[in-house]
Parts: C-alpha cells; sequence; structure tokens
C-alpha cells in the first residue's frame, strides 16, 4: 500500500517535472521564433533606412556638383532647395526641414546598426583574429562599414547642424566661403570618403544578403558594380569640392559677400 502510494506520488512529480519541462521548451521555442523576427523586421528597417540615407546622398552629391557646370546652376539648385520655384520666395525653413528628417533617419539607422558592432575591446580582438584567420575580403569590407559608420556618426550630424542652423547660407559664394574661408573643407574631405565607401559597401552587402535580382549568385559582378558606383561619386566630389575651394581662394576678399546671377543685375539696373 505504503509503496504504492509513494510510487504513484513519484510518477506525478514525474509527471509534474515534464510537463514544466514541455511548457519552457515550448516558451523558448517561441521566444526564439519572436526575437528572429524582431531580428529581421530591424534588418529590413536598417536596409530600408539606408537606401533612402543612400538615395539621399546620391542626389545631394550630383544637386551640390552644379558648381561644375557654372555659379548660375548652382545659383538655381540652391534657391530651388528654398522652394523658390514652388512659392514665389525663398523659404530656407525647408531645409532645415529636410535637415531634421535627415538627421532622424540618420539616427534610426545608427542606432539599429549598433546592436552588431563590437562592443569591447575583447570583441574587437576577437573579430580581427576571426578576420585574419578567414581572410575574406567581405569580412574586411564589414570592418570598414563599422569604421565608416563611426566617423559619420560625428562628421555628418556636424555637416547637418550647419545645414539645419544656417539653412539660407547656401550658394555659389555662400557655399565656397564656407568651404574655404570657414576652414569646413577638411571636415568634407573626410565626409566625402566615409559616406561614399559606407554607401558604396552597404549597398553591395545588402544585395548579397536578401540576394535579390538573383545579384548573390554574382559576387564577383556586384563588386565590380560597387567599385565603380562609389569610385564615380569618388571623383565627382573631390571635384565638386576642389571647384568650392578655388571659388573661396578666388573670392576670399569678398567673403560673406552673396552671389547675383547675371540676370538679376541687368533685372536691377533695367527694372
Ligand atoms: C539636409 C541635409 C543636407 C543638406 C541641405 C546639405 C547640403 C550641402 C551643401 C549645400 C553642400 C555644399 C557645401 C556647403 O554649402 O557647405 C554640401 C556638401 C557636402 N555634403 Fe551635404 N547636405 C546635407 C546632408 C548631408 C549628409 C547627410 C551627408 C553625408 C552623410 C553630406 C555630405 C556632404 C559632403 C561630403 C559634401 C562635400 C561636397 C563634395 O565634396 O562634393 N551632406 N552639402
Amino acid at each position: 500500500m505504503l509503496t504504492s502510494a509513494s510510487s504513484s506520488g513519484r510518477g506525478r512529480k514525474e509527471l509534474k517535472r515534464a510537463g514544466s519541462r514541455l511548457v519552457a521548451s515550448v516558451e523558448s521555442k517561441s521566444l526564439v521564433r519572436k526575437s528572429s523576427r524582431w531580428a529581421a523586421w530591424l534588418d529590413v528597417l536598417q536596409g530600408v533606412s539606408g537606401l533612402v540615407l543612400l538615395l539621399f546622398i546620391w542626389t545631394h552629391m550630383i544637386m551640390v556638383s552644379s558648381i561644375l557646370i557654372s555659379k548660375d546652376a548652382m545659383f538655381v539648385v540652391s534657391r530651388m532647395f528654398e522652394g523658390v520655384y514652388v512659392f514665389d520666395e525663398p523659404h530656407p525653413v525647408l531645409v532645415s526641414m529636410v535637415a531634421v528628417v535627415i538627421f532622424c533617419l540618420l539616427v534610426i539607422h545608427g542606432i539599429i546598426a549598433l546592436r552588431k558592432a563590437p562592443s569591447s575591446y575583447r570583441e574587437y580582438r576577437q573579430f580581427i583574429t576571426h578576420a585574419n584567420r578567414f581572410k575574406h575580403t567581405d569580412t574586411n569590407l564589414w570592418l570598414l562599414q563599422v569604421i565608416t559608420g563611426f566617423i559619420l556618426m560625428f562628421l555628418a550630424t556636424a555637416h547637418i547642424y550647419q545645414m539645419f542652423s544656417q539653412p539660407g547660407n547656401i550658394g555659389p559664394y555662400a557655399s565656397a566661403d564656407r568651404i574655404w574661408t570657414n576652414t569646413v573643407w577638411p571636415l568634407y574631405l573626410v565626409l566625402l570618403f566615409a559616406v561614399e565607401l559606407h554607401g558604396g559597401v552597404g549597398l553591395y552587402r545588402w544585395l548579397l544578403k536578401w540576394g535579390w535580382f538573383g545579384l548573390a549568385n554574382n559576387r564577383q559582378q556586384l563588386k565590380v558594380a560597387k567599385s565603380a558606383i562609389t569610385g564615380f561619386f569618388l571623383i565627382l566630389g573631390l571635384l565638386t569640392l576642389a571647384a568650392y575651394i578655388k571659388l573661396g581662394i578666388e573670392h576670399e576678399n569678398h567673403a560673406g559677400e552673396r552671389y547675383r546671377p547675371v540676370s538679376f543685375m541687368q533685372q536691377m539696373e533695367n527694372p
């Protein structure tokens, strides 16, 4: 009697333990499912915010490079930023608004990306050892991505703040004076390399990861395309920066004076 009672007690205990093991396993499985879904959504958000930033940067580089055509072309583009052709008068606040949106995207993109970066010296050492053993260019590209991303957090923030706080100070002479007389060119030089390398590598890794358009199978072609795009925007950026520096040197003695296009001067003389 006693033995059967104690054995049935033991049986109940074992049953209880097995039950709680089952619950724990179901819970941990759903936890894994939930966390991996979160990780995937964060990856999507990181990719989409990065893509929007990249498209912004490419458009921005082309617009800023209008100085290579002429001072008038840059003048027209800068007035366009201020909405002159829509509202008939300049509204620099539009530039400030774009700056806020771009800054928010940058913060979202940066915070999501931070979760994958080495967070201590030990992790960083482990990654370097792994990369040295692995000897794969894509692993090294990831490190380049982390370093350029870190640089961008500071330099892009400084530049965006400048655009946000002085939105009406954009134009052929205003920009050239800022770059040369106010010595902003070293910041732009580093920012240019950081943003173009970061954007090119980011797009390459994203296309490879999600395997869009069957591109994951053409790693070599994808690498060539990435280098060509990065090279194009680096050369365009360097030529643009050189043009602003040249104009800044020529305009140094009149720094602060704003550019007036010929058509505007003619209008003033013959109203
Ligand atoms: C609303 C946001 C932005 C506006 C309105 C803006 C506007 C401008 C303007 C007008 C210039 C010409 C120089 C000057 O006037 O100082 C310039 C240069 C530059 N900007 Fe931006 N920018 C913005 C955001 C960004 C961001 C987010 C990046 C990179 C992460 C960036 C990278 C650069 C670089 C590298 C240059 C130097 C140009 C070159 O070397 O060709 N800009 N920007």
